[in-house]
């Protein structure tokens, strides 16, 4: 049975032992258990590891300088190791205690914290998490660090520094990480075969005595290598400890993270813990999933024992995630469709809808109008032009051939425009132009013109007929001519508003 001690690390390294003798006469010490002739302390790591015995003492030492030790007429140091012994008729609860002074350059790793918590997912997987936080207990550097120095000659200038631990996992680990703070480390390596795979991790530096670093490692499980079932009870069957080869953790906490709807949670270590639990919260979670706590202070390779977890599961609970989210995704469909329905109804009959169809409506009225009174102006242009082709020819009865057609189309626009004002007028939508365009032309506006244009052509042509000066002509007309050009004006000027509009 192994026992520990806290390391107790110095410059060149300096181990009190004080080891009692008198345990020898007594059988009381339980935690002992005394099978061999012999007590072995093993000092080849920082992990002090004392095998009980009777009569001898032996230390094994790492293998460096031993400065000095307890001088007693039956000790013997060969090579590396140190008896004392055998002893014989020595009283009950007598002892002698033994100092040893020797060289150690062991990394001394050792883990003021380590989190290990162990989620258990029954779709086929559990999931390891470890947060670190390692220390280089040794000796402590002296003066400054220098990375040149120790990347030139890094077996004799960091001889007491480590740059990696190794980690032994489950053989069918897989997605392994390792990160800290700043993200992930990518100095590790993996390897490994049917019984074991091996992590080798490297800190972002070396560790040297009293430096520290912070890393979490993290890798999944196949759920049917350690989840099994027994007397319709599911159990989880791992290891305690952490993967870390040689680490001593001074606080260790492993927390079982169990699916949420276990119920009837058991314990069963080998080894005294405190025991607490708690309720952990992820996605989609109503009452939160179990937690087991277990809790110990000075951990060793050593307690890396199988634990187990018992507790009951209801598989209908399994389902009860992914209904959760098919409910979810179903409830937003139909939400979608309600809601797009009820838009599209809603914009049918809301009254901004109507509203924009009916200024829709108004505009094309207005456009219309507009095109009319183009008509008009071109009308209006061909007449002129008559006028002018008379001068020239003295053809009336050509001029009088255009007068008569355009009075025929000056009445069917007429007619349509009417027609057109009537429309508008009728619209809701029409109180935003009405005032503008109506009211300004109120259909006497072009009908005023067309009798003017009417009444100058004919005094034109009659003038023509009955052979007048050009001068008197001008004369007869020179106040319709004013007239129709103001009233063109205004009709032009409105054709412009229209078309703002
Ligand atoms: C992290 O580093 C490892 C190498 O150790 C690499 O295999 C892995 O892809 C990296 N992961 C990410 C997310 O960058
Ligand atoms: C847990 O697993 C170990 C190793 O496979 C095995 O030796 C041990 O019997 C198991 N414990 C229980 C309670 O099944």
């Amino acid at each position: 049975m192994a026992r520990s001690t806290k390391p107790l690390c110095c410059a060149t390294v300096l181990l009190l032992l004080a080891v009692v003798i008198g345990v020898l006469a007594s059988t009381a010490r339980a935690d002992l258990v005394i099978s061999k002739a012999e007590r072995r302390v093993d000092l080849t790591s920082h992990i002090v590891r004392v095998l009980a015995s009777l009569r001898t003492l032996t230390i094994r030492l790492p293998g460096g300088r031993v400065e000095s030790y307890t001088r007693q007429p039956n000790a013997k140091l060969v090579d590396s190791e140190l008896k004392y012994g055998p002893s014989t008729d020595l009283p009950p609860f007598s002892y002698s205690p033994v100092i040893v002074h020797f060289e150690n350059n062991n990394p001394f790793a050792v883990a003021r914290e380590v989190v290990r918590e162990i989620e258990i997912s029954h779709w086929g997987n559990v999931q390891i998490t470890e947060h670190y936080n390692i220390v280089h207990g040794g000796a402590r550097l002296k003066g400054e660090f220098s990375r040149i120095d120790y990347q030139s000659r890094p077996y004799i200038r960091g001889v007491s520094s480590f740059r990696h631990l190794i980690a032994r996992l489950p053989p069918r680990a897989h997605s392994i990480y390792y990160r800290d703070e700043i993200g992930n480390i990518s100095t590790s390596h993996l390897w490994g075969d049917s019984k074991k795979t091996q992590l080798e991790i490297e800190p972002r530096f070396p560790l040297f005595g009293g430096w520290q670093t912070t890393f979490t490692i993290g890798y999944g499980l196949p759920l049917q290598d350690f989840v099994f079932t027994a007397n319709g009870k599911r159990f989880l069957n791992i290891t305690f400890g952490s993967p870390m080869e040689e680490v001593l953790i001074e606080k260790f906490t492993v927390k079982v993270v169990l699916p949420e709807g276990s119920k009837d949670i058991e314990v069963s270590v080998p080894f005294p813990t405190k025991q607490s639990q708690e309720v952990k919260y992820s996605h989609l979670d109503i009452v939160g999933r179990p937690v087991v706590v277990l809790e110990k202070l000075d951990v060793i390779p050593e307690h890396n024992l199988y634990f187990q977890v018992y507790y009951s599961f209801n598989n209908i609970s399994l389902l009860r995630e992914p209904m959760m989210l098919i409910t979810g995704f179903f409830l937003m469909f139909v939400a979608c469709i309600v809601y797009m329905r009820t838009d599209m109804s809603i914009s049918k009959n809301s009254s901004s809808h109507l509203a924009k169809l009916q200024w829709d409506e108004v505009q094309a009225t207005v456009q219309k109008i507009q095109g009319i009174f183009e008509q008009y102006l071109a009308v209006h242009d061909k007449l002129e032009a008559s006028l002018r082709d008379l001068s020239r020819t003295g053809d009336i009865q050509t001029c009088k051939a255009a007068r008569k057609a355009a009075d025929a189309q000056f009445k069917e626009l007429s007619k349509e425009l009417k027609s057109l004002l009537t429309s508008l007028q009728s619209s809701p939508q029409s109180y935003q132009i009405w005032p503008k365009v109506c009211r300004r032309l109120d259909c006497k506006g072009e009908r005023e013109m067309q009798e003017k244009l009417m009444t100058r052509h004919s005094t034109v042509v009659d003038s023509f007929e009955k052979k007048l000066r050009g001068q008197d002509v001008e004369n007869r007309i020179a106040q319709q001519q004013q007239k129709i050009a103001a009233l063109r004006q205004e009709i032009e000027s409105l054709l412009e508003y229209i078309s703002e509009i």
